[in-house]
């Protein structure tokens, strides 16, 4: 029987794009068939090993170019660093089924799904930048997002904290805008590979809340007071909004949580 914490080093250890998708797919189909072994035979190897692909090359958020959507260019250029967010997205739900051992079955078979649909919305953007002539790799990309998974290597709470519930949360404040701005400028097929996107992050980061509510709760934490120490240690700045609470609030988040987050932003 094939081992879920095989496949995940596997998929972080090698940069080939085409295999690591096949791989998550087919993870997902072993564990949907009872096909999938949850035990944890194998010593974790450090974050720093895991390995990324030569193309995109990553620069810093300052250098990246700026994009506006309203030209061929600023709208590959979107899709581009849409598809580098999915790819990442990819590596950190693998890391978090790597790197933190000894959880419930549950909590292992919901990042698998988490990381499939990645690799679905990859593929599914992957496919919006061909018809635009471009593909994975031709644009930079930026550097930051997996350093909030190397920050946060050591901690579940922190990890639940930061990736889905500050970074993945972050694109529920922001695909709702994009979509209105495809929607009026007719762009259909836009609309509705980033409807089906936002629906299923909606989903990750509930999954997300419900793990960090869980951990939480098993060691008697508040979980609202954990949260908000965990964002002030972890998260550099102020909070970005406007945050969409309707949508967050559907994926688990507090009034309460949102409150501060807004108060936290103006600070
Ligand atoms: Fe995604
Ligand atoms: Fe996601």
């Amino acid at each position: 029987m094939e081992n879920i914490f095989s496949i995940a080093e596997y998929c972080l250890h090698h940069v080939d794009i085409e295999k690591k998708i096949d791989s998550t797919h087919h993870a997902w189909e072993l564990l949907k068939s009872d096909q999938l072994s949850f035990e944890s035979l194998d010593s974790v190897s450090p974050i720093s090993i895991v390995k990324f692909p030569d193309k995109p090359k990553l620069l810093k958020p300052r250098d990246m170019p700026r994009r506006r959507i309203n030209s061929l260019a600023g709208k590959t250029a979107f899709f581009h660093a849409l598809a580098h967010i999915e790819f990442v997205a990819i590596y950190l739900a693998w890391d978090i089924i790597y790197r933190f051992r000894g959880l419930p079955n549950k909590f292992y078979h919901d990042w698998l799904r988490v990381a499939d649909e990645e690799a679905q919305h990859f593929t599914l953007i992957n496919h919006h930048l061909l018809e635009m002539g471009m593909v994975y790799g031709d644009l930079p990309a930026h550097s930051g997002l997996w350093e909030h998974a190397e920050d946060t290597q050591m901690d579940i709470l922190a990890r639940l904290a930061i990736v889905p519930r500050c970074m993945e949360a972050r694109g529920l404040d922001i695909t709702p805008q994009m979509i209105e701005k495809f929607k009026i400028k007719g762009d259909n097929e836009s609309v509705i590979l980033l409807s089906r996107i936002l629906k299923d992050e909606v989903g990750h980061v509930k999954i997300g809340s419900h793990w960090f509510k869980t951990f939480c709760q098993q060691r008697e934490l508040n979980h609202e007071d954990k949260y908000k120490e965990l964002i002030e240690k972890f998260y550099i700045g102020n909070p970005k909004g406007p945050f969409n609470r309707e949508l967050r609030i559907i994926a688990g988040f507090s009034d309460s949580e949102i409150d501060w987050l807004e108060k936290r932003e103006h600070e």
